[in-house]
């Protein structure tokens, strides 16, 4: 048995390694950290793909929190977005609370946007939002992202929670996806 992983081979290549993630989202951190002051903070992580970003995230915050989760779906196993957002699962009440929203890609932004508005309708007192990477060249609406990892080009990318088609969310690095 080998020890090293075989990664699919329509992986194409390493777009960020999980150090330079690790790195980035320390960074992010602390702007946030800097942003919040004493306001009660509830993270909330948009499902699937950004478990593993708010994982790492709220661990390094470094100041107390709530954590809810939001599933809303808009690509299913297709790599483009229906435009139509479908909210699966929600938190009971944000009332009170300064709400973080943490999603793994801003694409055309229709899901930061439903999200967003969501959080104010559940009694979110202000809602910001971030991204772990911004695709700003695809947007569609006007949705602004106040924390964005890294900004990258219209590209398919994989690995760190992020899916194609289901798979390789487990992988630590990002990768370029053919499609
Ligand atoms: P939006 O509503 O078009 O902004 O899409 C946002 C969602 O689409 C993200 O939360 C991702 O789940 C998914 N998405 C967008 N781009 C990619 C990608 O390159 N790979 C995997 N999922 C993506
Ligand atoms: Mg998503």
């Amino acid at each position: 048995m080998t020890s090293s992983r075989t990664v699919n081979p329509h992986l194409l290549h390493t777009l960020f390694r999980a150090d330079d993630i690790d790195r980035r989202v320390r960074e992010l951190a602390e702007n946030i950290r800097n942003d919040i002051s004493e306001r009660p903070l509830t993270v909330l992580v948009v499902l699937k793909g950004a478990f593993v970003f708010a994982a790492d995230l709220v661990r390094v915050l470094g100041v107390p929190l709530k954590i809810e989760f939001i599933c809303v779906s808009s690509y299913g196993t297709a790599t483009v977005s229906s435009h139509q957002t479908e909210i699966l699962l929600e938190p009971k009440d944000l009332s009170g609370r300064f709400v973080l929203v943490v999603d793994d890609i801003c694409d055309t932004g229709y899901t930061m946007q439903c999200v967003k508005k969501r959080a104010l309708e559940l009694g979110a007192d202000s809602v910001k939002t971030c991204t772990l990477l911004d695709k700003p060249s695809r947007r569609e609406v006007d949705c602004a992202v106040d924390y964005a990892g890294f900004v990258i080009p219209d590209v398919f990318v994989a690995g760190y929670g992020i899916d194609c088609a289901g798979e390789h969310r487990e992988l630590p690095d990002i990768y370029v996806v053919e499609t």
